[in-house]
């Protein structure tokens, strides 16, 4: 056991550039993006260590390990991944990336495989570590986390892992998550689904979301044309919350 302060997300991004620069890790691109989360732990005299994660949906890249100089060696680089790992589940993130040039060594020890660049989805691949920050020399490694979120075994028993991931594609499509589609695709080939399912399940997703559209564009047209309301609401009523709101009413919506 260490008298080490416990592990919390830091709120302000400004205050990991000092270590992060003492540690020779980049910098460049914190200012901009968000959903980016850094977790530390913090002494009297400053940060002892902290670690970063980008989420892109069902993916994350880590980044930013980096413990100081005199903190070494006791585990804290240990502790953090295992926080960052954590949150990512809790997140839904079922697959971590990270890019390294000096602690491969270290990610083995904690599961960390070594994955080839094109096997980076999309998302991971156009982050600012991976298309510029880190050198091309970097080793890119992966690791799956235990708690995948649609896992059959305990989210839907009853349907088969190529049902749950047509399931997963549908719910992709539905509601335009770019990263979900890329991730549920590539997961259902791994699964042998055959291209021709896979299109079949993408064109009734995508039947099912132009439907709301069709009807929002009939809403218009009867409007337009002062036919009744397609919704239903009563006329001169006020529904629309964003309306409500910009002519400083009370939003109920
Ligand atoms: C990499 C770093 C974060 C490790 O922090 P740390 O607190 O010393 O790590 P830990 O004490 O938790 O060590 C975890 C395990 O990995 C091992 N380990 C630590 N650093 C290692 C390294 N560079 N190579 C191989 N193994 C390493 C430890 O022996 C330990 O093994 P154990 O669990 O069997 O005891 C720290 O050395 C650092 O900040 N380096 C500079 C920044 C950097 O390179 N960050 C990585 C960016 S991807």
């Amino acid at each position: 056991m260490t008298d080490r302060p416990p592990i919390a997300a830091i709120a302000d991004h400004r205050t990991v550039v000092p270590l992060l620069e003492q540690c020779g890790l980049p910098v460049a691109d914190l200012a901009a993006g968000s959903g980016r989360k850094f977790f530390g732990s913090r002494g009297p005299d400053g940060l002892y260590g902290l670690i970063g994660l980008e989420r892109y949906g069902p993916f994350g890249l880590l980044r930013s390990l980096a413990v100081s100089p005199d903190r070494r060696g006791s585990g804290l680089g240990r502790q953090l991944v295992a926080r960052a790992e954590q949150y990512a589940a809790s997140q839904g993130v079922s697959r971590l990336f990270l890019l390294t040039t000096t602690a491969a060594d270290l990610f083995t020890h904690l599961g960390y495989q070594p994955t080839a660049r094109h096997e980076a989805p999309p998302a991971i691949r156009a982050t600012t570590q991976f298309s510029g920050l880190c050198p091309a020399t970097s080793t890119l490694m992966s690791k799956t986390l235990t708690t995948p979120p649609l896992s059959p075994g305990n989210a839907m028993p009853q349907l088969s892992p190529r049902e749950v991931e047509l399931v997963a594609i549908g719910a992709a499509i539905g509601s335009n998550c770019l990263p979900c589609v890329e991730y549920h695709i590539a997961a259902g080939r791994q699964l042998g689904i055959a291209d021709d399912t896979l299109r079949a399940a993408i064109a009734l997703a995508d039947k099912v979301r132009r439907t709301p559209a069709r009807k929002v564009l009939e809403a218009a047209k009867a409007a337009i044309e002062g036919r009744p309301p397609v919704s239903g609401a009563e006329e001169n009523s006020s529904p629309c919350a964003a309306l409500s709101a910009a002519a400083g009413g009370e939003n109920t919506g």
